[in-house]
């Protein structure tokens, strides 16, 4: 019989991964859920030993990592590239792969057909799409395949130009009806969590009171089951200014900057290889290369 261990399949989990039912006892205890962004190796690993629960390769790697404008023109391809750095260093979260604009609005079929790709080549353990309405359709297909889906509503970047821009979402009656209903669609599709961006803090605590399903918030209040900022806002990777729902943890660009300043300093002041930087070689060796130069 082999010994080899056989891979776990998108229904089970990987030993030491959270299982995702703990995401639901954590809402039901009102313990928060803590979730970041990561698009590399070594921001996986940093994530899973600060003991975050979930990681997400966002579809924001196109702005922060890729330099777009927005989220739109990144690729499935570049998704699974990125996805795959992070499931190789990220190992206790769950690892969410989001889909791009593009990958899953046209039919079921092609939903299912990215999932599985990011679940496959990326190594991701569940999904991420945006929207709702004809979403919720694509999110049950999804779920039905056996894939772990969540839903994100609210300010959903990938249709930020039908939305009016990157603006806060649920701010009317009618709009925060609209929202809640979604929420609950979702719920009903099968997604096991809901990412709520952009909504107001009370409209987010009635949805969060609402669902089964933990509430993931970004820009929508205190109330949410879980919180979720990108990597680089919370590390303060730009010096631009940041959304309003941005706190930032630290101010790496800073730092950045100031190294690197050190660093040309040092090349142009010739001080920098100092002599615990270089490699010796036996003097003998060394006056035997010098006469076989001179021998030329
Ligand atoms: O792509 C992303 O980073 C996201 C989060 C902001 C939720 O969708």
């Amino acid at each position: 019989m082999s010994t080899r261990p056989r891979h776990p399949g998108p229904t089970a989990p990987a030993p030491g991964k959270l299982a995702l039912p703990e995401l639901r006892e954590m809402k039901r205890r009102g313990d928060r859920i803590s979730m970041v962004t990561a698009y590399d190796a070594p921001a996986a690993r940093l994530a899973d030993e600060a003991g975050v629960e979930l990681v997400l390769v966002g579809d924001s790697a196109a702005m922060v990592m890729l330099g777009h404008e927005s989220t739109v023109p990144v690729t499935l391809d570049e998704m699974i590239f990125l996805t795959r750095a992070v499931t190789r260093a990220a190992h206790r979260p769950l690892v969410i792969g989001d889909l791009p604009f593009g990958t899953y609005e046209i039919s079921d079929e092609q939903a299912v057909g990215s999932a599985i790709r990011m679940l496959k080549e990326g190594g991701a353990d569940c999904v991420k799409l945006e929207g709702a309405g004809r979403m919720v359709a694509r999110a049950r297909a999804i779920a039905e395949s056996n894939i772990a889906v969540m839903g994100h509503i609210g300010l959903t970047p990938q249709s930020a130009i039908k939305l009016g821009g990157f603006r806060a979402q649920g701010r009317t009656a009618d709009a925060a009806v609209e929202l809640y209903d979604a929420a609950l669609a979702l719920q009903d599709a099968g997604c096991f969590s809901v990412v709520l961006e952009a909504v107001p803090a009370p409209v987010a605590a009635r949805i969060t009171e609402a669902l089964e399903i933990p509430t993931i918030g970004i820009g929508a209040g205190a109330s949410c089951d879980g919180q979720v900022l990108v990597w680089h806002d919370l590390l303060g990777m730009y010096d631009g200014p940041a959304p309003r729902f941005v706190k930032r943890y630290a101010t790496i660009a800073e730092e950045i900057s100031a190294a690197l300043g050190a660093y040309i300093d040092d090349v142009r002041a010739g001080s920098f290889p100092e002599d615990q930087h270089t490699y010796s070689i036996p003097d003998a060796e060394l006056e035997l290369f010098e006469a076989a130069l001179a021998a030329r």
